[in-house]
Protein backbone atom coordinates (compact mmCIF):
# COMPACT_ATOMS: atom_id res chain seq x y z
CA UNK A 1 0.00 0.00 0.00
CA UNK A 2 1.05 3.25 -0.45
CA UNK A 3 1.58 5.67 2.77
CA UNK A 4 0.94 8.90 1.81
CA UNK A 5 3.79 11.54 3.04
CA UNK A 6 1.75 14.06 5.07
CA UNK A 7 -1.40 13.94 6.79
CA UNK A 8 -2.59 16.96 4.80
CA UNK A 9 -1.80 14.31 1.47
CA UNK A 10 -4.40 11.96 3.32
CA UNK A 11 -7.48 14.29 3.32
CA UNK A 12 -7.21 14.79 -0.14
CA UNK A 13 -9.42 11.95 -1.66
CA UNK A 14 -9.10 12.41 -5.70
CA UNK A 15 -6.31 10.30 -7.17
CA UNK A 16 -4.82 13.36 -8.51
CA UNK A 17 -1.38 13.52 -10.19
CA UNK A 18 -0.46 16.16 -7.14
CA UNK A 19 -1.65 13.46 -4.47
CA UNK A 20 0.19 10.48 -6.20
CA UNK A 21 3.46 12.39 -6.02
CA UNK A 22 3.09 13.14 -2.84
CA UNK A 23 3.16 9.52 -1.86
CA UNK A 24 5.75 7.83 -0.68
CA UNK A 25 6.26 4.65 -3.21
CA UNK A 26 7.82 1.34 -2.06
CA UNK A 27 9.90 -0.10 -4.57
CA UNK A 28 11.05 -3.43 -4.79
CA UNK A 29 13.75 -3.96 -7.29
CA UNK A 30 14.00 -7.41 -8.46
CA UNK A 31 17.37 -8.25 -10.63
CA UNK A 32 19.76 -11.06 -10.87
CA UNK A 33 22.90 -8.36 -10.69
CA UNK A 34 23.36 -5.49 -8.15
CA UNK A 35 26.78 -3.40 -7.18
CA UNK A 36 28.62 -4.65 -5.29
CA UNK A 37 27.08 -7.97 -4.82
CA UNK A 38 27.14 -9.21 -8.01
CA UNK A 39 28.08 -7.85 -11.31
CA UNK A 40 29.11 -8.70 -14.87
CA UNK A 41 27.89 -5.56 -16.48
CA UNK A 42 26.70 -2.39 -16.74
CA UNK A 43 23.23 -3.64 -14.65
CA UNK A 44 24.92 -4.19 -11.52
CA UNK A 45 25.89 -0.48 -11.54
CA UNK A 46 22.41 0.63 -12.05
CA UNK A 47 20.13 -1.62 -9.46
CA UNK A 48 23.53 -0.64 -7.29
CA UNK A 49 23.29 3.34 -7.45
CA UNK A 50 19.46 4.06 -8.57
CA UNK A 51 18.02 2.76 -5.15
CA UNK A 52 20.14 5.66 -3.24
CA UNK A 53 18.87 8.05 -5.77
CA UNK A 54 15.70 7.25 -4.72
CA UNK A 55 15.87 7.11 -1.91
CA UNK A 56 17.49 10.81 -1.66
CA UNK A 57 14.13 11.77 -3.16
CA UNK A 58 11.94 10.18 -1.16
CA UNK A 59 10.65 6.57 -2.15
CA UNK A 60 11.81 3.46 0.07
CA UNK A 61 13.51 0.92 -1.86
CA UNK A 62 14.51 -2.80 -1.62
CA UNK A 63 16.40 -5.23 -3.72
CA UNK A 64 16.69 -7.98 -3.85
CA UNK A 65 19.00 -10.70 -5.58
CA UNK A 66 19.90 -14.55 -5.77
CA UNK A 67 23.00 -15.39 -3.29
CA UNK A 68 25.47 -16.48 -6.06
CA UNK A 69 28.26 -18.61 -4.77
CA UNK A 70 30.52 -15.57 -4.79
CA UNK A 71 28.68 -13.45 -2.43
CA UNK A 72 30.23 -13.75 1.13
CA UNK A 73 27.80 -14.46 4.04
CA UNK A 74 29.67 -13.61 6.70
CA UNK A 75 28.24 -10.27 7.08
CA UNK A 76 24.73 -10.86 6.14
CA UNK A 77 22.06 -11.94 8.61
CA UNK A 78 19.46 -14.81 7.60
CA UNK A 79 16.03 -12.91 8.11
CA UNK A 80 13.91 -15.56 7.16
CA UNK A 81 14.60 -19.42 7.44
CA UNK A 82 12.11 -21.37 5.32
CA UNK A 83 10.35 -19.67 2.35
CA UNK A 84 10.25 -22.79 0.22
CA UNK A 85 9.33 -22.30 -3.42
CA UNK A 86 6.71 -25.53 -4.62
CA UNK A 87 6.80 -26.09 -8.37
CA UNK A 88 4.25 -29.08 -8.16
CA UNK A 89 5.55 -31.76 -6.22
CA UNK A 90 9.09 -30.23 -6.84
CA UNK A 91 9.99 -27.92 -4.24
CA UNK A 92 13.32 -25.42 -3.71
CA UNK A 93 14.50 -25.08 -0.16
CA UNK A 94 14.88 -21.07 0.04
CA UNK A 95 15.67 -18.85 2.80
CA UNK A 96 16.41 -14.69 2.74
CA UNK A 97 19.72 -12.69 4.13
CA UNK A 98 19.89 -9.33 4.29
CA UNK A 99 23.09 -7.96 3.33
CA UNK A 100 24.87 -4.93 5.06
CA UNK A 101 23.44 -1.47 2.81
CA UNK A 102 21.91 1.57 3.27
CA UNK A 103 18.50 0.23 2.67
CA UNK A 104 17.49 -3.49 2.72
CA UNK A 105 19.52 -5.59 0.37
CA UNK A 106 17.78 -9.41 0.45
CA UNK A 107 19.87 -12.34 -1.09
CA UNK A 108 17.97 -15.47 -1.85
CA UNK A 109 19.98 -18.36 -0.61
CA UNK A 110 18.99 -21.54 -2.32
CA UNK A 111 21.68 -23.83 -2.61
CA UNK A 112 20.94 -26.30 -5.35
CA UNK A 113 20.52 -23.54 -7.87
CA UNK A 114 23.05 -20.42 -6.74
CA UNK A 115 25.47 -22.02 -5.53
CA UNK A 116 28.00 -22.29 -8.40
CA UNK A 117 31.01 -21.08 -9.83
CA UNK A 118 28.74 -18.78 -12.14
CA UNK A 119 25.76 -16.59 -12.33
CA UNK A 120 23.97 -17.78 -15.51
CA UNK A 121 26.67 -20.44 -16.56
CA UNK A 122 30.40 -21.08 -17.20
CA UNK A 123 32.68 -21.87 -19.79
CA UNK A 124 30.58 -20.25 -22.74
CA UNK A 125 27.53 -22.68 -21.61
CA UNK A 126 24.43 -21.45 -20.04
CA UNK A 127 23.59 -23.36 -17.20
CA UNK A 128 20.60 -26.02 -18.46
CA UNK A 129 18.29 -25.24 -15.74
CA UNK A 130 18.46 -21.36 -15.65
CA UNK A 131 14.42 -21.40 -16.17
CA UNK A 132 13.89 -22.84 -12.96
CA UNK A 133 16.91 -20.61 -11.48
CA UNK A 134 14.80 -17.33 -12.15
CA UNK A 135 11.57 -18.73 -11.65
CA UNK A 136 12.61 -19.89 -8.14
CA UNK A 137 14.44 -16.66 -7.27
CA UNK A 138 10.81 -15.07 -9.35
CA UNK A 139 8.80 -16.66 -6.99
CA UNK A 140 10.92 -15.95 -3.69
CA UNK A 141 10.97 -11.96 -4.71
CA UNK A 142 7.21 -12.33 -4.62
CA UNK A 143 7.09 -14.50 -1.03
CA UNK A 144 9.99 -11.56 0.14
CA UNK A 145 7.21 -9.09 -0.73
CA UNK A 146 4.45 -10.82 1.69
CA UNK A 147 6.46 -11.20 4.42
CA UNK A 148 9.53 -8.61 4.60
CA UNK A 149 8.92 -5.84 2.38
CA UNK A 150 5.39 -4.79 0.89
CA UNK A 151 6.01 -3.06 -2.24
CA UNK A 152 3.54 -1.06 -4.30
CA UNK A 153 5.96 -1.43 -7.44
CA UNK A 154 7.73 -4.42 -8.24
CA UNK A 155 10.71 -2.81 -10.18
CA UNK A 156 11.99 -5.95 -12.60
CA UNK A 157 15.57 -5.02 -14.57
CA UNK A 158 15.72 -8.13 -17.49
CA UNK A 159 14.72 -11.92 -18.63
CA UNK A 160 15.55 -13.02 -15.37
CA UNK A 161 12.80 -11.21 -13.04
CA UNK A 162 10.02 -11.50 -16.50
CA UNK A 163 8.44 -14.06 -14.29
CA UNK A 164 7.43 -12.03 -11.33
CA UNK A 165 4.49 -9.88 -13.62
CA UNK A 166 3.42 -13.34 -15.31
CA UNK A 167 3.15 -15.32 -11.83
CA UNK A 168 0.88 -12.00 -10.30
CA UNK A 169 -1.18 -12.24 -13.83
CA UNK A 170 -1.87 -15.81 -13.03
CA UNK A 171 -1.39 -17.89 -10.20
CA UNK A 172 -1.53 -15.01 -8.35
CA UNK A 173 -4.14 -12.45 -9.92
CA UNK A 174 -6.66 -12.93 -6.74
CA UNK A 175 -4.43 -12.89 -4.17
CA UNK A 176 -5.01 -10.00 -2.03
CA UNK A 177 -1.76 -9.34 -1.26
CA UNK A 178 -0.38 -7.99 -4.27
CA UNK A 179 -3.98 -6.05 -5.03
CA UNK A 180 -2.75 -2.89 -5.82
CA UNK A 181 0.80 -3.97 -6.68
CA UNK A 182 1.97 -2.60 -10.13
CA UNK A 183 4.90 -3.78 -12.12
CA UNK A 184 7.85 -2.18 -14.08
CA UNK A 185 9.88 -4.31 -16.52
CA UNK A 186 12.85 -2.29 -17.53
CA UNK A 187 14.88 -3.85 -20.48
CA UNK A 188 18.63 -3.31 -20.52
CA UNK A 189 19.09 -5.46 -22.77
CA UNK A 190 17.13 -7.04 -25.70
CA UNK A 191 19.44 -9.76 -26.81
CA UNK A 192 19.18 -11.86 -23.97
CA UNK A 193 15.80 -13.12 -23.39
CA UNK A 194 15.85 -16.44 -21.74
CA UNK A 195 14.38 -18.35 -24.30
CA UNK A 196 13.37 -22.29 -23.31
CA UNK A 197 10.93 -25.04 -24.48
CA UNK A 198 7.69 -24.90 -24.08
CA UNK A 199 8.01 -27.90 -21.62
CA UNK A 200 9.65 -25.47 -18.96
CA UNK A 201 6.23 -23.94 -18.63
CA UNK A 202 4.40 -26.82 -16.50
CA UNK A 203 8.54 -27.16 -14.37
CA UNK A 204 7.58 -23.65 -13.28
CA UNK A 205 4.24 -23.85 -12.43
CA UNK A 206 3.24 -21.19 -15.01
CA UNK A 207 -0.41 -21.34 -16.28
CA UNK A 208 -0.22 -22.53 -19.98
CA UNK A 209 -2.45 -19.85 -21.05
CA UNK A 210 0.09 -17.72 -21.31
CA UNK A 211 1.53 -19.47 -23.88
CA UNK A 212 0.01 -17.25 -26.92
CA UNK A 213 1.44 -14.80 -29.37
CA UNK A 214 0.36 -11.57 -26.69
CA UNK A 215 2.22 -13.55 -24.09
CA UNK A 216 5.39 -15.55 -23.32
CA UNK A 217 5.31 -17.53 -26.52
CA UNK A 218 7.96 -16.72 -29.14
CA UNK A 219 8.55 -18.90 -31.98
CA UNK A 220 7.39 -22.20 -30.67
CA UNK A 221 9.66 -21.67 -27.52
CA UNK A 222 8.88 -19.44 -23.99
CA UNK A 223 10.45 -16.19 -23.62
CA UNK A 224 10.71 -15.25 -20.01
CA UNK A 225 11.79 -11.54 -21.33
CA UNK A 226 8.46 -11.36 -23.52
CA UNK A 227 6.69 -12.31 -20.12
CA UNK A 228 8.07 -8.64 -18.58
CA UNK A 229 7.07 -6.97 -21.65
CA UNK A 230 3.83 -8.07 -22.18
CA UNK A 231 2.54 -8.33 -18.45
CA UNK A 232 4.29 -5.84 -16.81
CA UNK A 233 2.24 -2.74 -16.44
CA UNK A 234 4.76 -0.72 -18.00
CA UNK A 235 8.03 -1.57 -19.81
CA UNK A 236 11.09 0.82 -20.83
CA UNK A 237 14.44 0.76 -21.53
CA UNK A 238 17.55 2.37 -20.46
CA UNK A 239 17.98 5.20 -23.48
CA UNK A 240 15.43 7.09 -25.62
CA UNK A 241 16.99 6.30 -28.57
CA UNK A 242 17.30 2.49 -27.69
CA UNK A 243 13.73 2.45 -26.50
CA UNK A 244 13.06 3.88 -29.99
CA UNK A 245 15.61 1.53 -31.82
CA UNK A 246 13.65 -1.50 -30.12
CA UNK A 247 10.68 -1.22 -32.32
CA UNK A 248 12.09 -1.69 -35.52
CA UNK A 249 13.25 -5.32 -37.30
CA UNK A 250 16.95 -4.17 -37.08
CA UNK A 251 17.68 -3.62 -33.58
CA UNK A 252 14.24 -6.02 -32.00
CA UNK A 253 15.68 -9.24 -31.86
CA UNK A 254 12.35 -10.57 -33.23
CA UNK A 255 10.21 -8.45 -30.38
CA UNK A 256 9.64 -4.99 -32.54
CA UNK A 257 6.08 -6.18 -33.74
CA UNK A 258 5.05 -6.53 -29.77
CA UNK A 259 6.96 -3.72 -28.79
CA UNK A 260 5.38 -1.79 -30.95
CA UNK A 261 2.05 -2.97 -29.56
CA UNK A 262 2.93 -1.54 -26.31
CA UNK A 263 4.35 1.39 -27.66
CA UNK A 264 1.90 3.28 -25.53
CA UNK A 265 3.60 2.00 -22.30
CA UNK A 266 7.04 1.80 -23.26
CA UNK A 267 9.33 4.78 -22.71
CA UNK A 268 13.27 5.20 -22.60
CA UNK A 269 15.23 7.17 -19.12
CA UNK A 270 19.14 6.93 -19.61
CA UNK A 271 20.77 5.90 -17.30
CA UNK A 272 22.85 7.77 -14.46
CA UNK A 273 26.83 7.53 -13.36
CA UNK A 274 27.34 7.32 -9.54
CA UNK A 275 30.01 9.92 -9.39
CA UNK A 276 30.98 8.80 -5.97
CA UNK A 277 32.50 5.50 -7.45
CA UNK A 278 33.46 7.79 -11.12
CA UNK A 279 35.44 10.63 -10.29
CA UNK A 280 38.32 11.34 -11.17
CA UNK A 281 38.83 14.39 -8.59
CA UNK A 282 38.61 11.37 -5.49
CA UNK A 283 39.01 7.90 -7.24
CA UNK A 284 40.79 5.86 -5.05
CA UNK A 285 41.46 3.31 -7.44
CA UNK A 286 43.57 5.64 -9.83
CA UNK A 287 47.49 6.38 -9.19
CA UNK A 288 46.35 10.72 -9.60
CA UNK A 289 43.50 12.92 -8.89
CA UNK A 290 43.13 15.72 -11.60
CA UNK A 291 39.99 17.59 -12.71
CA UNK A 292 38.95 20.04 -15.76
CA UNK A 293 40.93 22.65 -14.20
CA UNK A 294 43.69 20.57 -13.70
CA UNK A 295 44.69 18.24 -15.70
CA UNK A 296 48.44 16.73 -14.86
CA UNK A 297 47.16 13.85 -13.06
CA UNK A 298 45.65 12.67 -15.97
CA UNK A 299 49.16 12.28 -17.40
CA UNK A 300 50.14 10.63 -14.61
CA UNK A 301 47.11 8.05 -14.69
CA UNK A 302 48.29 7.55 -18.42
CA UNK A 303 52.17 7.12 -17.89
CA UNK A 304 51.52 4.71 -14.89
CA UNK A 305 49.02 3.05 -17.43
CA UNK A 306 51.92 2.54 -20.12
CA UNK A 307 54.25 0.98 -17.52
CA UNK A 308 52.16 -1.09 -16.46
CA UNK A 309 51.59 -2.96 -19.63
CA UNK A 310 55.24 -2.65 -20.59
CA UNK A 311 54.57 0.25 -23.41
CA UNK A 312 57.95 2.04 -24.75
CA UNK A 313 58.37 5.78 -23.06
CA UNK A 314 57.61 6.94 -26.94
CA UNK A 315 53.92 6.34 -26.43
CA UNK A 316 53.34 9.06 -23.79
CA UNK A 317 53.14 11.63 -26.96
CA UNK A 318 50.39 8.88 -28.91
CA UNK A 319 47.38 8.55 -28.42
CA UNK A 320 46.19 5.40 -26.15
CA UNK A 321 43.13 3.72 -26.82
CA UNK A 322 40.98 2.30 -24.08
CA UNK A 323 38.95 -0.58 -23.99
CA UNK A 324 36.72 -2.03 -20.79
CA UNK A 325 34.08 -4.27 -22.42
CA UNK A 326 32.15 -7.92 -22.35
CA UNK A 327 33.52 -9.53 -24.93
CA UNK A 328 30.60 -10.08 -26.89
CA UNK A 329 29.42 -9.84 -30.45
CA UNK A 330 26.92 -6.80 -28.92
CA UNK A 331 29.95 -4.78 -28.52
CA UNK A 332 31.03 -4.04 -32.21
CA UNK A 333 34.80 -6.37 -31.98
CA UNK A 334 33.65 -8.04 -35.43
CA UNK A 335 34.40 -4.25 -37.37
CA UNK A 336 37.51 -3.72 -34.86
CA UNK A 337 38.85 -7.26 -35.91
CA UNK A 338 38.33 -6.10 -39.80
CA UNK A 339 40.53 -2.32 -39.25
CA UNK A 340 42.94 -3.07 -35.98
CA UNK A 341 45.88 -2.91 -37.83
CA UNK A 342 45.25 -0.56 -39.89
CA UNK A 343 44.69 1.59 -36.76
CA UNK A 344 47.83 0.37 -35.34
CA UNK A 345 49.36 1.78 -38.16
CA UNK A 346 47.87 5.14 -37.40
CA UNK A 347 51.02 5.08 -34.57
CA UNK A 348 48.36 4.71 -31.49
CA UNK A 349 48.71 2.43 -28.59
CA UNK A 350 45.73 0.17 -27.18
CA UNK A 351 45.32 -1.28 -23.92
CA UNK A 352 41.76 -4.03 -23.64
CA UNK A 353 40.62 -5.67 -20.38
CA UNK A 354 37.38 -7.91 -20.61
CA UNK A 355 36.19 -11.16 -20.56
CA UNK A 356 33.36 -13.24 -22.19
CA UNK A 357 32.95 -15.04 -25.59
CA UNK A 358 35.97 -17.63 -26.03
CA UNK A 359 36.29 -15.89 -29.75
CA UNK A 360 36.70 -12.54 -28.60
CA UNK A 361 38.90 -13.06 -25.64
CA UNK A 362 41.53 -15.39 -28.61
CA UNK A 363 41.22 -12.32 -30.68
CA UNK A 364 42.59 -10.06 -28.38
CA UNK A 365 45.28 -12.22 -27.39
CA UNK A 366 46.33 -12.66 -30.73
CA UNK A 367 46.75 -9.30 -31.52
CA UNK A 368 48.67 -8.53 -28.51
CA UNK A 369 50.83 -11.27 -29.94
CA UNK A 370 50.87 -9.59 -33.42
CA UNK A 371 51.33 -5.97 -32.20
CA UNK A 372 53.65 -6.32 -29.08
CA UNK A 373 54.39 -2.98 -27.28
CA UNK A 374 51.29 -1.76 -29.10
CA UNK A 375 48.10 -3.90 -28.09
CA UNK A 376 48.33 -5.19 -24.83
CA UNK A 377 45.07 -7.13 -23.59
CA UNK A 378 43.49 -8.44 -20.23
CA UNK A 379 41.22 -11.10 -20.05
CA UNK A 380 39.54 -11.22 -16.64
CA UNK A 381 37.15 -8.89 -14.53
CA UNK A 382 38.96 -6.29 -12.85
CA UNK A 383 37.24 -3.08 -11.69
CA UNK A 384 40.24 -1.39 -10.44
CA UNK A 385 41.71 -1.74 -13.47
CA UNK A 386 38.99 -0.59 -15.48
CA UNK A 387 39.34 2.55 -12.92
CA UNK A 388 42.76 2.53 -14.38
CA UNK A 389 42.44 2.20 -17.95
CA UNK A 390 39.69 5.37 -17.67
CA UNK A 391 42.27 7.32 -15.82
CA UNK A 392 44.91 6.42 -18.30
CA UNK A 393 43.49 6.13 -21.77
CA UNK A 394 42.94 9.50 -23.88
CA UNK A 395 40.35 7.91 -26.09
CA UNK A 396 37.81 4.93 -25.10
CA UNK A 397 36.72 2.63 -28.17
CA UNK A 398 32.77 1.85 -28.16
CA UNK A 399 31.84 0.35 -31.15
CA UNK A 400 29.04 -1.27 -29.93
CA UNK A 401 26.74 -3.01 -33.07
CA UNK A 402 23.88 -1.92 -30.50
CA UNK A 403 24.16 -0.36 -26.76
CA UNK A 404 21.24 0.20 -25.09
CA UNK A 405 22.60 2.44 -22.68
CA UNK A 406 26.42 1.55 -22.34
CA UNK A 407 27.87 3.29 -18.69
CA UNK A 408 31.66 3.23 -19.91
CA UNK A 409 31.33 6.23 -22.05
CA UNK A 410 29.50 8.17 -19.44
CA UNK A 411 33.01 7.44 -17.51
CA UNK A 412 34.54 8.19 -20.11
CA UNK A 413 33.49 11.41 -20.43
CA UNK A 414 33.83 12.26 -17.25
CA UNK A 415 37.55 11.14 -16.90
CA UNK A 416 38.66 13.21 -19.84
CA UNK A 417 38.84 9.98 -22.20
CA UNK A 418 37.39 11.16 -25.21
CA UNK A 419 35.17 8.31 -26.51
CA UNK A 420 34.94 6.94 -30.14
CA UNK A 421 31.82 5.39 -30.65
CA UNK A 422 28.92 3.92 -32.69
CA UNK A 423 26.08 6.45 -32.93
CA UNK A 424 23.60 3.59 -31.15
CA UNK A 425 21.47 3.78 -28.36
CA UNK A 426 22.41 5.54 -25.10
CA UNK A 427 26.22 5.93 -27.11
CA UNK A 428 23.96 8.09 -29.37
CA UNK A 429 22.23 10.33 -26.74
CA UNK A 430 25.52 10.58 -24.61
CA UNK A 431 28.05 11.69 -26.98
CA UNK A 432 27.85 14.62 -28.93
CA UNK A 433 30.06 16.39 -31.91
CA UNK A 434 31.85 18.32 -29.17
CA UNK A 435 32.55 15.50 -26.61
CA UNK A 436 33.51 12.60 -28.58
CA UNK A 437 33.25 10.98 -32.36
CA UNK A 438 30.41 8.98 -33.39
CA UNK A 439 30.14 7.01 -36.64
CA UNK A 440 26.82 5.53 -37.90
CA UNK A 441 27.35 2.67 -40.28
CA UNK A 442 27.97 -0.58 -38.65
CA UNK A 443 31.73 -0.61 -40.73
CA UNK A 444 35.39 -1.69 -40.00
CA UNK A 445 35.65 1.47 -42.39
CA UNK A 446 33.37 3.51 -40.78
CA UNK A 447 35.11 2.93 -37.26
CA UNK A 448 38.25 3.44 -38.56
CA UNK A 449 37.12 6.53 -40.11
CA UNK A 450 36.45 8.05 -36.60
CA UNK A 451 39.37 6.84 -34.65
CA UNK A 452 41.73 8.79 -37.72
CA UNK A 453 39.73 11.98 -36.76
CA UNK A 454 40.03 11.49 -33.20
CA UNK A 455 43.97 10.86 -34.15
CA UNK A 456 44.03 14.09 -35.63
CA UNK A 457 41.94 16.21 -33.07
CA UNK A 458 44.48 15.11 -30.79
CA UNK A 459 47.33 16.53 -32.45
CA UNK A 460 45.86 19.77 -31.76
CA UNK A 461 46.61 19.75 -27.64
CA UNK A 462 44.84 22.74 -26.72
CA UNK A 463 41.56 22.02 -28.91
CA UNK A 464 41.73 18.16 -27.50
CA UNK A 465 42.19 19.32 -23.70
CA UNK A 466 38.86 21.78 -24.63
CA UNK A 467 37.06 18.97 -25.67
CA UNK A 468 38.09 16.89 -22.33
CA UNK A 469 37.19 19.55 -20.46
CA UNK A 470 33.73 19.29 -22.32
CA UNK A 471 32.91 15.84 -21.74
CA UNK A 472 34.60 16.14 -18.14
CA UNK A 473 31.75 18.74 -16.83
CA UNK A 474 29.08 16.92 -18.15
CA UNK A 475 26.10 15.96 -15.74
CA UNK A 476 25.13 12.08 -16.30
CA UNK A 477 24.51 12.14 -12.57
CA UNK A 478 20.97 9.46 -11.09
CA UNK A 479 19.36 13.15 -10.37
CA UNK A 480 17.52 13.36 -13.35
CA UNK A 481 17.01 10.11 -13.94
CA UNK A 482 16.22 8.59 -10.38
CA UNK A 483 13.17 11.73 -11.13
CA UNK A 484 12.24 10.36 -14.18
CA UNK A 485 11.69 6.61 -12.69
CA UNK A 486 9.89 8.21 -9.50
CA UNK A 487 7.87 9.81 -12.09
CA UNK A 488 7.25 7.10 -13.45
CA UNK A 489 6.20 4.73 -10.92
CA UNK A 490 3.01 7.65 -10.17
CA UNK A 491 2.03 7.05 -13.28
CA UNK A 492 2.16 3.21 -12.80
CA UNK A 493 0.07 3.38 -9.59
CA UNK A 494 -2.21 6.64 -10.81
CA UNK A 495 -3.43 4.12 -13.39
P1 LIG B 1 27.25 -3.73 -20.41
O1 LIG B 1 26.30 -3.64 -19.29
O2 LIG B 1 26.62 -4.01 -21.71
O3 LIG B 1 28.37 -4.66 -20.13
P2 LIG B 1 27.93 -0.97 -19.72
O4 LIG B 1 28.82 0.01 -20.39
O5 LIG B 1 26.57 -0.51 -19.38
O6 LIG B 1 27.92 -2.27 -20.62
O7 LIG B 1 28.55 -1.40 -18.32
C1 LIG B 1 29.69 -2.16 -18.18
C2 LIG B 1 30.13 -2.11 -16.73
O8 LIG B 1 30.89 -3.27 -16.45
C3 LIG B 1 31.04 -0.94 -16.42
O9 LIG B 1 30.95 -0.63 -15.05
C4 LIG B 1 32.42 -1.52 -16.75
O10 LIG B 1 33.46 -0.84 -16.12
C5 LIG B 1 32.25 -2.91 -16.21
N1 LIG B 1 33.09 -3.92 -16.85
C6 LIG B 1 32.87 -4.56 -18.02
N2 LIG B 1 33.83 -5.47 -18.25
C7 LIG B 1 34.69 -5.39 -17.22
C8 LIG B 1 35.89 -6.08 -16.87
N3 LIG B 1 36.40 -7.02 -17.66
N4 LIG B 1 36.50 -5.75 -15.71
C9 LIG B 1 35.98 -4.79 -14.91
N5 LIG B 1 34.86 -4.11 -15.18
C10 LIG B 1 34.21 -4.41 -16.31
C1 LIG C 1 23.09 -3.69 -20.53
C2 LIG C 1 23.46 -2.91 -21.76
C3 LIG C 1 24.16 -1.60 -21.47
C4 LIG C 1 23.50 -0.86 -20.33
C5 LIG C 1 23.42 -1.77 -19.12
C6 LIG C 1 22.76 -1.10 -17.92
O1 LIG C 1 24.00 -4.61 -20.14
O2 LIG C 1 24.23 -3.67 -22.65
O3 LIG C 1 24.14 -0.78 -22.64
O4 LIG C 1 24.23 0.31 -20.00
O5 LIG C 1 22.66 -2.90 -19.42
O6 LIG C 1 21.47 -0.65 -18.22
Amino acid sequence: MCHPASPEAQSDVFLTRAWYNSLVARVLMVSSEAAPFAKTGGLADVVGSLPSALRSLGDEVAVVIPRYASIDLKTAHRVWDNLPVHFGPVSFPVSIYQAPAPYPVYLVDCPPLYDRKGFYGESGMDYPDNHIRFAVFCRAALGIARVLFRPDIFHCHDWQTGLVPAYLRTAFATDPTFFGCRTLFTIHNLGYQGLFPKAALAEVALDPSVYRPDGMEFFGRVSYIKAGIEFADAVNTVSPTYAREIQTPEYGFGLDARLRGRASVLTGILNGVDYADWNPQTDPLIPAPYSPQDLTGKATCKRRLLEEFGFPAAALDRPLLGIVSRFTRQKGFDILAEVAARIVAEDVYLVALGTGDPEFEDFFHLMQQEHPGRIAARIGFDSPLAHRIEAGADIFLMPSHYEPCGLNQMYSLRYGTVPVARATGGLDDTIDVGTGFKFAGYSGEALLDAVKAAVRAFADRENWQRMMRRGMSMDFSWKAPAAAYAELYRRILAR
